[in-house]
């Protein structure tokens, strides 16, 4: 019996750990966080894993090393009731739970991740290709299939009930394959990217954190892409091949030094043996 309700408290401490697991906030290396609170209070501290970052006792603000200059936190805003915690520039290390301590008495509880982007550089006018795998059920039907990407917090494109729904700017140009999905490839390709699609790109599968990798920074290069380079070397190829062959026909004596030395040159059945 002890053990029945055991396994049930358990079970109940699980649902009930499962959301805030889920639900923690995240940001973006080197982004703003804030972390939220609402509560009326005349001494604020809030903690990081019990450690102090900021202190606002007695009209006095102090603000621990590692946070220097990175905190926002204003008197006025917390006589309004307004105790949100600010973050600016956030590091990896920036990881962890905070609490705030309000009179004394603990809240706003939070947990605080910090996503780390991968960049991916593509010229402008090319095709990118956002990478992004999750642990798919490779029995699901193609119409069940769930992909969701959000470019700056914006829809970019989501496939839902075996529909794709575009973002503004997006139609028709942004792509998931329902077919990959059943091996876990949940990737985007954007077709002829343009200078406005830099920024930072999510995929979505069931969960928040299921995905991989969790943020891609996409980089547009305002330059010819390496296939119009060989675009180009190939219609100069093609312009100065025939300059080359003329010179050779004609041996003029300014082109001769373009020529190789002839017993260098090992023609099979030329020997006339
Ligand atoms: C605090 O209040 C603001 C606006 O009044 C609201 O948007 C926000 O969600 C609140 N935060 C919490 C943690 O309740
Ligand atoms: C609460 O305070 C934070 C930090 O001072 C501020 O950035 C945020 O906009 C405030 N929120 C509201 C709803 O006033
Ligand atoms: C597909 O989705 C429908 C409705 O959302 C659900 O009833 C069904 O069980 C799903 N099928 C599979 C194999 O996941």
């Amino acid at each position: 019996m002890q053990l029945m309700s055991l396994m049930i408290s358990l079970f109940v401490f699980g649902l009930h750990m499962l959301p805030s697991l889920i639900s923690g906030l995240q940001v973006v290396l080197g982004h703003t966080a804030m972390i939220s609170c609402n509560r009326s209070c005349s001494t604020v501290e809030w903690m990081r894993n019990r450690i102090s970052v900021v202190r606002f006792v007695e009209g006095k603000f102090t603000v621990a090393p590692e946070f220097k200059s990175r905190i926002k936190f204003s008197l006025e805003n917390l006589k309004k009731g307004n105790v949100s915690l600010v973050i600016t520039d956030t590091v990896y290390n920036d990881r962890s739970w905070y609490t705030c301590s309000c009179d004394g008495h603990e809240g706003c509880d939070q947990y605080l991740d910090v996503l780390l982007p991968v960049s991916l550089e593509v010229a402008v006018g090319d095709q990118a290709k956002l990478p992004c795998y999750a642990d798919t059920n490779k029995l699901t039907p193609e119409s069940n299939a769930s992909i969701r990407w959000e470019k700056n917090d914006a829809l970019v494109v989501k496939l839902k009930h075996g529909e794709m729904e575009f973002g503004a700017g997006f139609e028709d140009r942004a792509s998931v394959s329902k077919a990959k999905y059943g091996n876990g490839d949940l990737s985007l390709t954007i077709n002829s990217v343009k200078i406005p699609d830099a920024g930072l790109y999510r995929c979505f599968h069931l969960s928040e954190k299921d995905t991989h990798p969790e943020v891609i920074d996409l980089i547009i290069k305002d330059c010819p892409s390496s296939n119009v380079i060989i675009a180009l070397a190939v219609i100069i190829g093609i312009l100065v091949l025939p300059l080359l062959h003329f010179c050779h026909g004609k041996l003029l004596p300014a082109c001769r030094r373009l020529k190789a030395p002839p017993e260098h040159i090992a023609v099979p059945g030329a020997d006339g043996k």
